[in-house]
């Protein structure tokens, strides 16, 4: 997005709070890729879709430091319970220690692992679901998680326009870049779900089962 619109959002926006904004700094400093952390306007959004839709359960695919987690964590009805699952055994801490911060840890189940693992041992029906974790396994996140999701619910997928660069031939080459590609014709040609791809930050895949 174009720097000045994005202060001008930035300025026009609820501002980020201490917690968040502390764990996005803290993410920067001492995390390798710190640009994967949702931040302020996304993160927001993800809090007011939440709020919106007031699920019951969401599943998060890629906790990493906890930024998406809080925000979706937010928007649970009353006794929700949100399930957010990850690889990297060596965030856990950190993610943990923020979500606690957050005061969300009644409400946040975090699992350490691979999602295509994890989630056949979860029971619930998801309200919510947020694709984060590595693209090229996108299509097999949605694979699994599409009949766990209720009718009328929604699946969010972060980094569908991968960095403005989706229609490039470079894109075709890259591994992550193809596992976008491909879960984006996936979601094209699927008639169980409605899809919009919102132009924010890295594009999100707005998909809602019918
Ligand atoms: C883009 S980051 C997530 C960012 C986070 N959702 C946020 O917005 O702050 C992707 C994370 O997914 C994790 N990951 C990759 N493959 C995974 C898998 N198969 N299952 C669970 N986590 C995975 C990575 O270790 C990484 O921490």
């Amino acid at each position: 997005m174009e720097k000045k619109a994005e202060r001008y959002i930035r300025e026009h926006s609820t501002p980020e709070d201490k917690v968040l904004a502390e764990l996005y700094r803290q993410t920067h400093l001492y995390v390798v890729n710190p640009n994967m952390a949702s931040g302020h306007i996304q993160g927001k959004l993800l809090e007011m879709i939440s709020h919106m839709i007031q699920p019951s359960y969401v599943l998060e695919i890629g906790t990493y430091t906890g930024y998406s987690a809080i925000c979706l964590a937010r928007g649970l009805k009353p006794g929700g319970k949100m399930h957010t699952i990850e690889s990297n055994d060596e965030l856990h801490e950190m993610s943990a220690r923020y979500i606690d911060m957050a005061g969300v840890t009644d409400r946040v189940i975090q699992h350490t692992g691979r999602a295509q693992e994890i989630i056949p041992s979860l029971t619930c029906t998801f309200d919510l679901v947020f694709i984060d974790g590595d693209k090229r396994e996108y299509c097999e996140y949605y694979d699994i998680v599409i009949d766990r999701v209720r009718k009328g619910g929604f699946i969010i997928a972060d980094n569908v326009l991968w960095g403005g660069k989706i229609e490039t031939e470079e894109a075709m080459k890259d591994p992550q870049g193809y596992g976008i590609v491909m879960f984006n014709e996936k979601i094209r040609n699927d008639d169980r779900v409605e899809k919009l791809i919102l132009p924010l930050r890295d594009g999100l895949a707005i998909i809602r089962r019918k």
